[in-house]
């Protein structure tokens, strides 16, 4: 088959290789020049490895959509600065695929989207063109989950839920994609519950992880251990699952997605309360984490004002260079409102230090927003004050004023 994927970035460009990879003849487009230079190098845009499968590329290419079977569009749902949705992506990559559709193709939407876009936002598109869902045409929803640097699940082993439109839809994306998958696929009743089931997935890590950031205040204040505890209640060996606290919750998924449940919600007339609360609570995760250093600087008889602060980390996870939604950069923000010199470094992002060693000749008060690999190599005697937003040396005990986040 001939396939075209839309939005080549964490989602789409594996994607791409996958369906190449499995004898398809893949077309790839994507609005930033600088992902379709690099493929055209014949460097992958997301690792900066050498790539594995040719296909072709381009910034705009109609034919590439007129000349395909399957579309798969895979563009970001980020929010706005007041946390609204943001579909305009999925709005103007489904009008392109509309404008260009050849009859009897196959449409698919992996982008993560709140119940309801795709009846109510991304069909009424096709409508606009006269095109017959079911018939002209076939419309589904395929949410991605994959996990950028996991070594264990992939864009071809992760198990997927397929919804369809109608059930020749349905029928036509499962088997695409059992075509394509190692992994399972499981048919959705309807397109609705689909689209729920990835945002409930996100939201249920969102929530959990709320959770334990507020066990960890809390727990300042008892003078408990909550990494501790919760590795203690992991012991038990059923309806437990260990979530971490930390400096705040980033990426383009965890942060995002229950806003698009909570927004979609309020506009059938349910509140929801308890997702708010949980993205409150992971939202004030960073000044937290600042105030744990402005009270350490405090003991040494040191104001914030003034002081230089090396932030140790930029990306929102470990060994990957992903700074969407990253806490680091409130942060940074905070630090930098209340009058510290700021020095950043990340092995894998553009930052102020070149060098681990460079960073920590400047920077004796620390505040590590990440724990990436390379930081297990902190020369330790060069530090006076460390906040672990990571709570990475947890275990270990220091010399230096050390604070984890909830111990
Ligand atoms: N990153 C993840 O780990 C992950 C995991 C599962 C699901 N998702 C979901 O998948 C979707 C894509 O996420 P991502 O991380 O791949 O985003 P990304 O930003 O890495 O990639 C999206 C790409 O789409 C391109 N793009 C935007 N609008 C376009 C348009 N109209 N036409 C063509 N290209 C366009 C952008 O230039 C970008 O390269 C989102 O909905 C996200 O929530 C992401």
């Amino acid at each position: 088959m001939n396939v075209c994927v839309i939005g080549l970035g964490y989602v789409g460009y594996p994607l791409a290789e996958l369906c190449a990879s499995k004898g398809h003849k893949v077309y790839g487009i994507d609005l930033s020049k600088k992902k379709i230079d690099s493929i055209l190098k014949g460097i992958d845009p997301i690792e900066g490895k050498p790539i594995q499968q040719k296909f072709e590329v381009s910034t705009d290419n109609p034919g590439f959509v007129a000349d395909s079977d399957v579309i798969i569009i895979c563009v970001p749902t980020p929010v706005d600065k007041l946390k609204n949705p943001d579909l305009q992506p999925v709005i103007s990559a489904s009008e392109y695929t509309a404008m260009n559709l050849k009859k009897k193709s196959l449409v698919v939407v992996e982008s993560t989207i709140n119940p309801g876009v795709m009846e109510d936002v991304v069909k009424p598109i096709f409508d606009k063109h006269n095109l017959v869902v079911g018939v002209d045409y076939f419309l589904a929803h395929c949410p991605e989950r994959i996990n950028p640097g996991d070594p264990k699940w992939n864009v071809s082993n992760i198990p997927r839920v397929v919804g369809g439109l109608t059930s020749k839809c349905l029928d036509k994306a499962y088997d695409f994609y059992t075509s394509i998958l190692s992994g399972s696929v499981m048919k959705m009743s309807n397109i609705r519950t689909a689209e729920a089931t990835k945002i409930v997935e996100n939201t249920f890590r969102d929530i959990n992880i709320a959770f334990v950031n507020e066990l960890a205040k809390s727990f300042s204040f008892l003078d408990i251990d909550t990494v501790e505890v919760i590795k203690g209640a992991s012991t038990k060996p059923f309806a437990f699952l260990a979530h971490y606290p930390s400096c705040g919750v980033g990426g383009h998924c965890i942060p995002v997605d229950p806003y698009y449940l909570i927004e979609r919600a309020k506009t059938k007339g349910f509140d929801h309360k308890f997702l708010k609360l949980a993205r409150e609570i992971n939202n004030s995760m960073p000044a937290y984490t600042v105030q744990l250093l402005i009270d350490a600087l405090n003991d040494h008889k040191l104001s914030l004002n003034g002081t230089t602060i090396g932030v140790l980390g930029l990306s929102y996870k470990a060994d990957v260079a992903d700074l969407r939604e990253s806490p680091s950069l409130e942060i940074i923000n905070l630090l930098k409102k209340k009058g510290a010199n700021v020095i950043t470094y990340d092995p894998y992002i553009e930052s102020d230090a070149s060098s681990l060693h460079g960073f920590q000749l400047k920077c004796p008060f620390i505040i590590l927003c990440t724990n990436h690999k390379q930081f297990n190599d902190l020369d330790f005697d060069k530090i006076k004050i460390l906040i672990d937003g990571k709570n990475m040396f947890y275990d270990q005990r220091f010399k230096f004023t050390y604070r984890g986040i909830g111990r």
